[in-house]
């Protein structure tokens, strides 16, 4: 026999004997499904169900390689471009997946499963600075519409602060949805609290309202980007406002945040760039309706990142800058929105836009009966626009939708030192 040919016969025998073996929780699918989703879907996470044991895991087999599948899961909005702490499973790990489910989830042997990843109960970023928590429990009742609802936290008076980097714990994951971190210096957001928060969709009722930062399912705490840390001003009230999802059970929660402050004054500035309209009134029945917006950049600046919004009937999101010499750079695409797994995105590494830049945001609405339904059936806060909008189904039907303020903003900060 050949050489080539021995070589061949083994290349062939390896992938058989691999491939009768087929992939088993303890080898294949548990480190996976340790890296990828045991953030949330674990005893005390955000997920519906732990996915730790094999015997949690294997019933829902099908089910895991079905989301997995859509990318439905792990929930990860952007196709393009990279962003830090990105929630991607590869081709190869969704058809290992596929391939278990089909064969029955077999465990395999149990003695080579991993060892279930730790969550450290602590703060991760050690010792906070500043740690607080909401003035008192809040209860969520078990049914009931969503609920947006704003804390005031006092800070001490004092000097002014930089903080350079903030972490949330929610104090019960299964009915915090998000929480979002601003400061309020005009004593309004005190005024409004009486105890128990005050009510506050979209925004916290006050101006100027700059987010510190959030918090959402399996996020990380936030840093500021290097050398550029946020304000925080002597004596300001902390808001935290928090999206409550009721849980079919009468729930309360207590919120704790942690700030981390630094001495280094920012070396530049961070400005939002918010684009969007509040006019948007999409006809009913319309399927592919469009709104745009666009700014030119008067300065060389650093795209940092992007926090892409908006509400249940946007289906699509693109943003882009064309530069100065025609090329075209992707500064968010997103094919699938989904009202519930909004977050802030951090870039890879931030993308920069020389004077002249021109920034383009696209969005898509898909307004029929039918994505309606869609968009709002069997999400986690399965809503249709009108409950958004505050109208009732038959009337957004006859007609068009209004839709709030939809938004997206990127954080810039000038290329050049002041
Ligand atoms: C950031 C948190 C998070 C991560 C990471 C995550 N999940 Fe989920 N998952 C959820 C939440 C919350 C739900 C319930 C709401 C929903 O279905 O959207 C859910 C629902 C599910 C469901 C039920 C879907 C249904 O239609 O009933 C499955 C199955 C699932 N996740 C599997 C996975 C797998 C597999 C991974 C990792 C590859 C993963 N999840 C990663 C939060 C997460």
């Amino acid at each position: 026999m050949r050489p080539g040919r021995n070589l061949a016969a083994a290349l062939c025998a390896i992938s058989v004997s691999a491939l009768a073996a087929g992939p088993t929780f303890s080898h294949d699918v548990a480190p996976i499904l340790y890296r990828e989703c045991a953030s949330c879907h674990r005893p005390g996470g955000v997920g519906p169900f732990s996915l730790i044991a094999w015997q949690d895991a294997g019933k829902r087999a099908k089910l895991i390689a079905a989301v997995t599948a859509r990318h439905y899961m792990p929930p990860w909005l952007p196709s393009e471009p990279h962003f830090q702490h990105e929630r991607r499973l590869s081709p190869v790990e969704i058809a290992t997946l596929a391939h278990w489910a089909e064969a029955g989830a077999p465990e395999g042997n149990s003695a080579e499963t991993p060892p279930p990843p730790q969550f450290p109960e602590g703060w991760q970023l050690g010792k906070p600075d500043f740690e607080a928590q909401m003035r008192a429990a809040f209860d969520v009742p078990a049914e009931g519409p969503d609920q947006y609802r704003c804390f005031a936290i006092p800070t001490a008076p004092g000097r002014d602060r930089w903080v350079s980097a903030l972490d949330m714990r929610p104090g019960n994951p299964r009915v915090v949805h998000h929480a979002i971190l601003f400061q309020d210096v005009t004593g309004t957001a005190r005024k409004r609290d009486t105890g128990a928060g005050y009510s506050c969709f979209g925004t916290p009722g006050f101006l100027p309202a700059r987010g510190l930062g959030g918090w959402t399912p399996g996020s990380l705490p936030v840093r500021m980007a290097d050398g550029v840390p946020e304000l925080l001003h002597g004596g300001a009230d902390l808001v935290l406002q928090v999206h409550y999802h009721p849980s079919g059970k009468p729930e309360t929660d207590r919120t704790r945040i942690a700030l981390y402050f630094t001495d280094r004054k920012p070396s530049r500035r961070v400005m939002d760039l918010p684009l969007g309209s509040n006019r948007i009134d999409i006809p009913p029945g319309a399927r592919s309706y469009k709104v745009t917006d666009h700014f030119t950049v008067p300065v060389d600046v650093d795209a940092l990142g992007i926090n892409p919004h908006a509400h249940y009937v946007c289906t699509q999101m693109y943003g882009y800058a064309v530069l100065p010499d025609g090329t075209r750079r992707t500064l968010i695409r997103i094919p699938a929105w989904n009202f519930n797994w909004q977050q802030q995105y951090t870039y890879a590494t931030p993308i920069r836009l020389p004077e002249g830049t021109r920034v383009e945001m696209e969005f898509t609405y898909d307004n029929s009966e039918a994505y309606r339904d869609y968009a709002g059936a069997g999400r986690r806060c399965g809503r249709t626009v009108a409950d958004v909008v505050g109208k009732n189904d038959e009337a957004t039907r006859r007609r068009s939708v209004p839709a709030a303020a939809e938004m997206i903003t990127g954080l810039l900060v000038p290329a050049v030192s002041p």
